[in-house]
């Protein structure tokens, strides 16, 4: 059945596409989409243990291009600036014992990249269409590299719209809210309920309506509701599909 639906849709369908590049990514990378706090990195990056592929969490290439800029005094408005920044910053995702360790020109900057000024200023940053641009070829170079997870807010829509595999985690405002002050608490920061649900809250308003890669769910991707699912729980549903080479053009599309 894989077949016959790669056949149709994709040897057969539309004029001058890269059938090489098509048929490697098409079993080649799982992407991972969904709102602010939902857990995505954690879902990915356990996975990705188990499967034995690599992980690629995109929000640490937007927060390390961000940083960048700000270390710069860079207008974050300056829409040139910030794509030259993007487009010469030298970004290096390493993975030591399942823990990323993000490197900017060299430097470790995996500490650095989750201040919470950074984690604002993000937000304005990724809506530039040039630094996206950037960020999205760079992906795409890092998931013709090998057997990949990558997550993000628009991986499934635009980077990798060929995989076969995409999934889009949600999960209430609420409960998003209450694992990142739990999240936060764990290492000795406290959180306000309220201030962090309206940041939140804020967060997935921009990453929704920017014009170019804003967060959607791709037609053809298997919707997971997390809210009353533990991390194990949505870990073991993905895995499920993966192995049993069920996707969203199967007819289980939804799992809310
Ligand atoms: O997933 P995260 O919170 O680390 O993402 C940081 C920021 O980067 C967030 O504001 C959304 C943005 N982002 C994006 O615009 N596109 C992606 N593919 C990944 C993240």
């Amino acid at each position: 059945m894989r077949v016959l639906y790669f056949i149709q849709n994709h040897l057969f369908s539309g004029e001058g596409k890269d059938y090489t590049y098509t048929i490697f990514m098409f079993y080649n990378v799982i992407t991972i989409d969904g709102p602010v706090g939902v857990g995505k990195s954690a879902v990915a990056g356990n996975l990705a243990k188990m499967l034995g592929w690599r992980h690629i969490d995109t929000g640490a290439m937007y927060r390390a291009v961000t940083l960048s800029a700000m270390r710069r005094n860079i207008d974050l408005n300056d829409a040139e600036e910030l794509t030259a920044i993007a487009r010469t910053c030298n970004i290096n995702l390493v993975y030591n014992c399942n823990n990323l360790i993000v490197y900017l020109d060299g430097e470790d900057v995996t500490e650095a990249i989750r201040d919470p000024e950074v984690s604002r200023n993000t937000s304005p940053v990724s809506e530039t269409t040039g630094v996206r641009e950037e960020m999205v070829a760079l992906q795409r170079r890092l998931g013709m590299q090998g057997l990949s997870i990558m997550e993000g807010r628009d991986i499934g829509t635009v980077v990798f719209p060929d995989a076969f595999w995409k999934f889009y985690l949600d999960a209430s405002l609420d409960e998003r809210t209450h694992r990142r002050v739990l999240q936060l608490k764990s290492t000795g920061k406290f959180a306000d309920f309220n201030e962090t649900g309206e940041a939140i809250r804020q967060r997935d308003e921009r990453d929704r309506s920017r014009s170019y890669g804003p967060l959607r769910v791709a037609p053809d991707a298997i919707i997971i509701d997390t809210t009353c699912l533990t991390e194990e729980e949505v870990i073991r549903l993905l895995l499920t599909f993966v192995r049993t080479g069920i996707n969203g053009e199967s007819t289980i599309r939804d799992f809310r």
